[in-house]
């Protein structure tokens, strides 16, 4: 089993060794190893069971690191790393030589940002390497926001994770690039779209709802609980479901009190934030308990709301 602790120079050195080491962020915990050595990086995939078609994203300490790696090909790029790093923004940026293929499955672009947390930062300081590191769950499940989370589903194949406490946001990174000299945002995240659209000017949407599996990240059923899970109008699909023992995972003003209904509540004060930060540990927690089906509400769909829908949406698709 895994070490957890707290140690970032313990962790640092697993990282030199080649190991792979749970690093906490603000958005998720991710599942971190040396970029530049292939071997490490390999160890990713492995324990995630993830395809090789699905890149990586790079975590750096500085704008200055990004650029060793890495080169910002329009200046909105530039513009949003001095305004959003350290934080939940992700850019594509054209990748140098120094990157293995392996780290962006081969694609010309790779992803960077520096994550907000003392404690990866402090790893990133210590070890020296840029820390290629995707969320730390198996392919294809709920991203943990806990080192409970880790240790439970991939702690017999890392070296060591490091407990920073919970995700202060939940949701993972905002994913941007330019694409035929537009600001192009991937995937929703932590970041909100009117937010950076007050830095860069104006948005173009590419989420990709398909299951293409040229953006992975975007495949329609991610961030996917293993229990059903049905979202939409809560009152509709409790009287379909009437037979059932339902987690419902509701959003604000919600007066249900059913002994065959687990309520977990988002945000009773109707606070997005507060529900980007309970959304995967309820999803968890509905996957543990002795319900069998997840009936879960859409939020209102502007700003950090509109990311929490996209993973609804997502954890409610069938392959
Ligand atoms: O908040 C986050 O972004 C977390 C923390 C750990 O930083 N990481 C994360 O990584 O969510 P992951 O691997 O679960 O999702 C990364 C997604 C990939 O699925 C892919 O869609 C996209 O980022 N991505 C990575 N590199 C890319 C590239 N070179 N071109 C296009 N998309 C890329
Ligand atoms: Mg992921």
């Amino acid at each position: 089993m895994a070490i957890t602790g707290t140690d970032t120079g313990a962790a640092a050195t697993c990282i030199q060794q080649g190991l792979l080491v749970a690093m906490p962020t603000e958005t998720v915990y991710g599942l971190a190893a040396d970029a530049t050595q292939e071997t490490a990086v390999l160890k990713i995939f492995e324990a995630k069971q993830r395809p090789f078609f699905d890149p990586l994203i790079l975590h750096v300490p500085s704008v200055a690191a990004a650029e060793n790696f890495a080169v910002f090909h329009d200046p909105r790029l530039k513009q949003l790393a001095e305004t959003f790093w350290p934080g939940p923004l992700t850019l594509l940026l054209q990748k140098k030589d120094n990157i293995p293929d392996l780290v962006t499955s081969g694609l010309p672009q790779v992803a960077v940002r520096i994550p907000a947390h003392t404690m990866a930062l402090e790893l990133l300081q210590k070890c020296g390497l840029p820390l290629a590191a995707p969320s730390a769950n198996p392919f294809g499940y709920v991203s943990p926001t806990q080192a409970s989370h880790v240790e439970k589903q991939l702690g017999g194949k890392i070296a060591y994770i490091l407990d920073g406490g919970e995700s202060r946001v939940g949701l993972e990174s905002t994913i941007a690039g330019i694409e035929d000299g537009r600001l192009c945002v991937y995937r929703l995240g932590g970041l909100a779209i009117e937010t950076i659209e007050k830095v860069a000017g104006p948005v173009t949407l590419r989420l990709n709802v398909s299951s293409d599996p040229k953006a992975p990240g975007q495949l329609k059923n991610h961030y996917a609980p293993r229990k059903p899970l049905l979202a939409g109008d809560i009152d509709r699909l409790l009287k379909e479901n009437q037979d059932k023992k339902i987690t419902l995972i509701c959003f604000g003003t919600c007066h249900i009190s059913d002994k065959n209904i687990t309520v977990l509540n988002l945000s009773e004060k109707s606070d997005p934030e507060q529900a980007a930060l309970h959304l995967f540990k309820f999803l968890r927690m509905a996957d543990e308990n002795e319900t069998e089906l997840v009936i879960c509400g859409f939020v209102p769909d502007t700003g950090l709301g509109r990311a929490i829908n996209d993973r609804i949406r997502r954890a409610a698709a069938k392959a």
